[in-house]
């Protein structure tokens, strides 16, 4: 099986690849409103804190792990697993699972922002011209079944046409080719919001830090955050560092993936946060935000029409590049477990990733009565994963990197590509220090504290 595994063209391709699945909705549509609820700067310092010592460390664990075996995680587990076998491989397919029910209901957000493009086209969202009124259009349409599921639809068809050409001449090359088209528009939006009057008041909501609405549950969201943001906890890193080669170098690509990151999600932030500021819109308005908040922004801005154009396809672009990320793990990992061709299981699996998706897409209409504790299908399914499921991925991760492999073994194959000089050994043990004791520990800390144990 190995012999014939497909590989990244060079260095730049899986970074860009990688780049891509990290910087999704995650950066653009969560980050920024989460942000919005959770106090704004003292929530992004929390939130960088967990990216430098539990989301960096974790992912680069979680590619050299996949370098390392060459395999996808369920068959990763499967060959390292020296105790406990079974529950390991049963952690495979814990990770396939949030794979899938990620994916289910990303792809109906992914669907939205496909929709708003043509909203934007057809010059509709630039005649929104008050909050609610753009509030409004927004719940019209995602009570339309027929609308948000053609949208889905869609959607999940580009993603499983792109990961029907493999790796190289499917993911690397749309990576390549939408990675940098998605930064110009980034940078062009960010210089214009900065541009409006008023957007001062935005950036020191992005500044200045407000203590008094930080408590454990912040931090449990940061850090669910951290690890959704990075696509890191459920084998999707792991799959992509399965297809590099010997002589990459993990630990500085591992860098520059957080680095683009969290880069582009402040950015992201500054690029809304000043115009919704500007047009004198409520940050904290939560999921709706990019959806009902800024096309109101949108429309009163001169050129607002191009300005809404730009963002939806900038959401619509991290999307893609993101269901494509998680779509490739569940795939290579029905590759290696089972005797499918590529082009079978692609098929196959887009049809369940879509009607998985029907429930979530129709959690805000048709469905909406259908909850558990309050949350409707699609909140249950975004709680879950991201919070729970997530940073028990990460946890596993480190543990089995930290604990259950040998320290020999797992530096030697960090090395491998990196160098062994004096400064680099001592960057590797801080590394391997912080995925042994330090990710496992607050990983677990913060999970005692959302179940209560701590207050
Ligand atoms: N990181 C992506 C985002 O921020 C989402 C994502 C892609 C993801 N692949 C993942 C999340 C794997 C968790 C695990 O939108």
């Amino acid at each position: 099986m190995q012999e014939n595994r497909e590989h990244w063209g060079n260095k730049l391709g899986f970074i860009l690849a990688a780049a891509g699945s990290a910087v999704g909705l995650g950066n653009i549509w969560k980050f920024p409103y989460i942000t919005g609820q959770n106090g704004g700067a003292a929530f992004i310092i929390i939130y960088l804190i967990c990216i430098l010592v539990v989301g960096l460390p974790v992912l680069i664990a979680e590619i050299l792990l996949g370098r390392h075996s060459q395999r996808s995680p369920v068959s990763t587990f499967r060959l390292y697993a020296q105790k406990h076998k079974t529950l390991w491989i049963a952690v495979g397919w814990m990770f396939f699972a949030t794979g899938l029910i990620i994916l289910a209901y990303y792809n109906v957000v992914a669907g939205w922002s496909l929709g708003y493009i043509l909203e934007s086209l057809t010059g509709k969202i630039a005649s929104l011209t008050s909050a609610s009124d753009a509030a409004e259009h927004f719940r019209g349409l995602i009570t339309t079944p027929a609308w948000i599921l053609f949208w889905q639809f869609v959607f999940v068809s580009a993603g499983g046409l792109i990961v029907y050409f493999g790796v190289k001449n499917g993911i690397e090359r749309i990576a390549r080719l939408l990675m940098p088209l998605f930064f110009i528009i980034l940078l062009f939006l960010v210089v214009w919001g900065i541009s409006l009057e008023g957007s001062d008041k935005g950036l020191r909501f992005l500044l200045k830090p407000d203590w008094s609405t930080v408590n454990f549950k912040t931090v449990l969201i940061a850090l669910g955050h951290a690890f959704f943001t990075l696509s890191v906890g459920m084998g999707v890193l792991l799959t992509y560092g399965s297809y590099l080669n010997k002589h990459d170098n993990i630990f500085f690509s591992g860098v520059m993936i957080t680095l683009l990151d969290t880069v582009i999600a402040l950015l992201a932030g500054l690029a809304i946060f000043t115009s919704v500021f500007a047009m004198g819109f409520d940050p904290a308005e939560g999921p709706g935000l990019v959806f009902h908040v800024l096309p109101a922004v949108f429309s009163s801005m001169p050129q607002g029409g191009l300005f809404s154009l730009l963002f939806f396809s900038l959401l619509s672009i991290a999307a893609l590049t993101s269901t494509i990320s998680i779509l490739e793990m569940l795939v290579s990992t029905l590759m290696d477990e089972t005797k499918f061709s590529r082009h079978h299981i692609v098929i196959g699996i887009s049809l369940v990733i879509f009607l998985l998706g029907v429930p979530a897409a129709l959690s805000f209409g048709e469905w909406s009565h259908i909850t558990v504790l309050k949350l409707n299908m699609f909140d249950i399914m975004d709680y879950v994963s991201a919070n729970i499921l997530l940073p028990l991925g990460g946890l596993l991760v480190a543990l089995f990197v930290g604990w259950y492999m040998t320290k020999k073994g797992v530096l030697n194959e960090l090395f491998q590509g990196y160098g062994t000089d004096l400064s680099k050994q001592r960057a590797g043990s801080i590394w391997y220090f912080l995925v042994k004791f330090v990710a496992p520990v607050l990983i677990f800390l913060v999970f005692l504290s959302a179940i209560g144990v701590l207050r």
